[in-house]
């Protein structure tokens, strides 16, 4: 078994790509069903009861493990890994910040921890601060990216590998076996995936977000600002005639970024990855995952 399993003590080495707007426990319990990693996306929680309520309801749908992930930026965070750490999670992710301070409550916790990286040097830094593994992206995933030039997932992730010795999970792109075993040739043990997952049946998100996925065509998402980052989104015809107007100072003004929770779908952006430019069909979460490691 290789070490990445053994952290997360699933069948498959493949990690559902947390999405900060929204937890859905039954698509969490559904990756999980399937003998993946199911994950809570608890980067904006700002109540440690709505956690315990999430991992109540993940808890009644399965017995498999699954596990969560933290954004740095969180202040709420030493609670919530109590929290988890009580529900007996043994493994969380760790994004957004620096991981200097938590990698040593998570190990008090006897928790592990994988952080999510977006560039070599986040990598290194990592690891020197007792990341148990990394979560390596590459430019073309959804979710939010550096305002820095940044290196592709084929590039990246042989690039860390060659340098760390933790586990590593390759993320950005994935969406099939090919993507899942490419990822394994890269150096990887295992493959992290949002995209395929957020256009699944199972998926809380808005049917129109889906139906921008499946209808996205190679170069169709574009990086737009978001605070002090970028965020990848699906360029619709309504933002790519906003982009074209020179009258527009800042695209991010003229977004909703979270239109699931205001019900703004006028100016709706619906984040995700290049790889929707593969994803043809929304299908139940089990048939996605054996798919990707038949
Ligand atoms: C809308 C959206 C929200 C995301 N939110 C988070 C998040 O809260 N925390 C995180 O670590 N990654 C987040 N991600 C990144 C995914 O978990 C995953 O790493 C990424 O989608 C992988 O690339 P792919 O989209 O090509 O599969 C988000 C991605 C998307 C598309």
């Amino acid at each position: 078994m290789s070490e990445l399993l053994n952290m997360l003590g699933c069948r498959y080495p493949i990690i559902q790509g947390p999405i900060g707007m929204f937890n859905n426990p039954k698509m969490v319990a559904a990756v999980s069903e399937a003998g993946a990693y199911g994950m809570l996306a608890l980067g904006f929680v700002s109540d440690v009861d709505e956690v315990k309520k999430l991992i109540d309801d993940v808890r009644s749908l399965t017995e498999k493990p699954f596990g969560a992930n933290i954004m740095l930026i969180n202040t709420l965070n030493e609670k919530i890994l109590e929290v988890l750490a009580g529900a007996g999670v043994k493994t969380v992710t760790t994004s957004v910040g620096s991981p200097s301070k938590v990698y040593p409550f998570i190990h008090g916790l006897g928790m592990k921890g994988i952080h999510v990286v977006l560039a070599f040097h986040h990598a290194t830094r990592a690891v020197a601060s007792g990341a148990d593994g990394l979560v390596v992206v590459g430019s073309e995933a959804g979710g939010l990216r550096s305002v820095n030039s940044e290196s592709s997932t084929m590039v990246l992730v042989p690039l860390v590998a060659d340098h760390v010795k933790v586990p590593i999970v390759a993320a950005g792109g994935i969406a099939d076996s090919r993507g899942y075993k490419a990822a394994m040739a890269l150096g990887a043990q295992g493959a992290q995936v949002g995209t395929r997952f957020l256009a699944s049946e199972e998926s809380p998100a808005d049917e129109r977000w889906k139906k921008a996925i499946v209808e996205c065509e190679d170069g169709g998402t574009d990086l737009v600002p978001s605070g002090n980052m970028r965020s990848r989104i699906i360029v619709t015809p309504w933002i790519k005639q906003k982009m074209a107007d020179p009258a527009i100072k800042n695209i991010a003004d003229e977004l909703d970024m979270n239109p699931m929770a205001t019900g703004n779908y006028d100016r709706a952006a619906f984040g995700a990855g290049q790889v929707s430019a593969l994803i043809k069909d929304i299908k139940p979460i089990k048939a996605i995952i054996e798919g990707m490691v038949s």
